[in-house]
């Protein structure tokens, strides 16, 4: 799927909006939800970013079940993340989470490879206009969770470099 990657510019304003409810119900509502989820969790146990997750298989399904809620309220769909983010706003919520691990560019590259994958199994279904709509969320979302430069810098995403549209 022609699902473009652009590259993370350290500090700079990220301007996304959240995912269209009608991605979350073409995809199949909750149920479908889980389904894209566990299918990219199951590849990222098969590429090079496996080490940043539990290997644990419990703890592994606690993380497809949170990932799975995230991603449905994010969509629009029941707010079945709420007790998760203990009132913070979602997004930045989901910043601060990934400040706990040492992530690069190539990491988010890989991250956004798996999920273009998991999207062309599962996805095929659904009308590309809303694929693409989620994809920009996620493309641009994700040079937030970049922490680490190549520069050997570190740098935590500030909130207020968030522009959501
Ligand atoms: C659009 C970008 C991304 C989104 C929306 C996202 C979303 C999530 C969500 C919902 C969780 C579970 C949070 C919870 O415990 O409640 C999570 C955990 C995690 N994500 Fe991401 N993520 C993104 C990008 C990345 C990238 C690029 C990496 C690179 C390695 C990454 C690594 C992790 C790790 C290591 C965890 C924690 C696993 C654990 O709890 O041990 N994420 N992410």
């Amino acid at each position: 799927m022609d699902l473009p990657i652009t590259a993370v510019e350290k500090g700079k304003p990220v301007h996304f909006k959240n995912p269209p409810k009608a991605f979350y119900e073409a995809i199949g509502g909750e149920e479908g939800m889980k389904e894209l989820m566990y299918n990219f969790y199951d590849k990222i146990y098969e590429s090079k970013i496996a080490h940043f997750f539990p290997q644990d298989e419990e703890e592994f399904e606690e993380v497809k079940k949170k990932n799975s809620k995230f991603f449905i309220q994010i969509c629009g769909g029941p707010k079945v993340y709420e007790n998760e983010s203990k009132g913070m706003e979602l997004n930045e919520y989901m910043i601060r989470i990934h400040d706990d691990f040492s992530i690069n560019e190539n990491n988010r590259i890989e991250w956004l490879g798996t999920m273009r994958e998991a999207l062309a199994d599962k996805a095929q279904h659904v009308d590309i206009g809303l694929i693409r709509e989620f994809w920009e969320y996620l493309e641009a979302f994700s040079k937030l969770t970049v922490n680490n430069f190549a520069d050997g810098s570190t740098y935590y995403a500030a909130y207020t470099q968030v522009k959501e549209d």
